[in-house]
């Protein structure tokens, strides 16, 4: 870390300094560059981050919980957008983000998880969202590898799923095309000068000097140094374990969508690609900066994935990896200006940056061109968090959260 009494070295200056060039910090900073800002990201190594362990669903209405409405419109506006931002950065950079209109279909294993998933039918059905209810041999049907032993459920044909990892890269591309320049180092510090964010210190002692600083380190947006303790964002680290197996290759697919289920009270979820990849997640645990992959977390995964496709024993296994979800305490986004001037936030989105990348670049650039959050992501503004009185928070909280598929 860079120590903080050394005067820092003069460097370069832009407009916008992004702190981290994962897929939330380079969505912003390729918009904002596209807006003719002089953008500039730092990060040690731009394009990796949580996409490398991410598995890629584009899920809002599978993924839906309770008392989560605002979010959930969010979600599907960014959703709307994932069409024409694929062919938008296959067109700016050639590369196909493997953007697949797969659809998804989420199970039931018992009569708990068979009433729980009925109970976010009717659930979905009241918000107007559009999911069919099937019988275990309706399911079977259309995914031929599913267990005997699965009861019923619900086919969402509006759940896609990308590749985060071919994201990220073609993010990266689509950012250096536009002009966007990378700081290969870690932000030491964010400099504040008066009473306003002024850039960052960077861990080689170099000064970026930026009209704007725009905080997306993920988990770690809340440690960064140099923001008063009341500014940083309230995100937290919540680990996920993942696998990456093989499907053979065939003019029958292994599957041919998104698997998922609750078991076991956690989340399981099969995501086909059409490479061959088949991924396996999620653990979610609250473990702090711990990213180890351990046996059990390998374990369970691989038992609760074969309790709904006993076929996945026999594939290979290519990967095994941990990443951490930036949680906030809504589980929704922190998007736009802070109380310290010149200081905006892109972090805090948990389970659905993939999901959100399109719209936060969006919601992002119109901010830094025009000072203003869009209507749309005021519910996400970090003010929600700042001080006793504004306890509204971006989600209506009707009932206790319950897990959806
Ligand atoms: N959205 C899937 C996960 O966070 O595991």
């Amino acid at each position: 870390m860079y120590p903080s009494t050394r005067p820092p070295r003069p460097g370069h200056s832009h407009d916008v300094l992004v702190v981290g060039g994962g897929i939330i910090g380079l969505v912003t900073a390729w918009r904002a560059a596209q807006r003719g800002l002089r953008t500039a990201v730092a990060d040690p190594a731009p394009g990796r981050g949580a996409a490398r362990v991410a598995a890629g669903m584009l899920a809002p209405v599978t993924e839906l919980q309770y008392g989560e409405q605002t979010l959930l419109e969010f979600n599907l506006a960014s959703a709307r957008r994932y069409p024409s931002f694929a062919a938008e950065l296959a067109e700016a950079t050639g590369a196909d983000i493997g953007y697949r209109e797969c659809g998804t279909l989420a199970v039931a294993l018992d009569a708990d998880d068979r009433a729980q998933l009925r109970e976010l039918h009717a659930f979905q059905g009241s918000l107007g969202l559009s999911a069919q209810w099937l019988s275990g041999r309706e399911c079977r049907r259309l995914e031929p590898m599913l267990s005997p032993a699965v009861r019923g459920g619900l086919r969402v044909d509006g759940d896609h799923q990308t590749d985060p990892r071919r994201l990220a890269a073609a993010l990266l591309r689509a950012a250096e095309l536009a002009g966007v320049v990378l700081h290969r180092a870690e932000a030491a510090r964010i400099e504040v000068a008066g009473d306003r964010a002024v850039g960052a210190v960077l861990s080689d002692g170099t000064f970026v000097a930026a009209g704007r600083t725009v905080l997306a380190a993920g988990s770690w947006s809340g440690t960064v140094a140099g923001v008063p303790e009341h500014v940083l964002p309230p995100v937290r680290p919540v680990k996920g374990q993942v696998l990456r197996l093989r499907m053979p290759p065939g003019a029958t697919p292994f599957l041919s969508r998104t698997v998922r289920a609750v078991v076991r009270g956690g989340h399981v979820y099969l995501v086909p690609r059409e490479n061959g990849e088949l991924v396996i997640g999620a653990t979610s645990e609250e473990l702090g900066w711990d990213t180890t992959v351990t046996a059990g977390g390998v374990y369970e995964l691989l038992r609760d994935a074969h309790e709904l496709v006993p076929g996945v024993t026999e594939l290979a296994l290519t990967e095994t990896i941990a990443g951490l979800r930036p949680g906030s305490p809504d589980n929704a986004p922190v998007l736009g200006p802070t109380e310290l001037p010149g200081l905006l936030l892109a972090t805090g989105h948990h389970r659905n940056g993939v999901l959100l990348t399109p719209v936060t670049g969006d919601v992002m650039a119109e901010v830094l061109t025009t000072g203003e959050l869009p209507d749309a992501a005021r519910p996400f503004s970090p003010r929600r968090f700042a001080g006793p009185s504004s306890s509204a928070s971006a989600t209506t909280t009707a009932r206790s959260e319950v897990s959806s598929a």
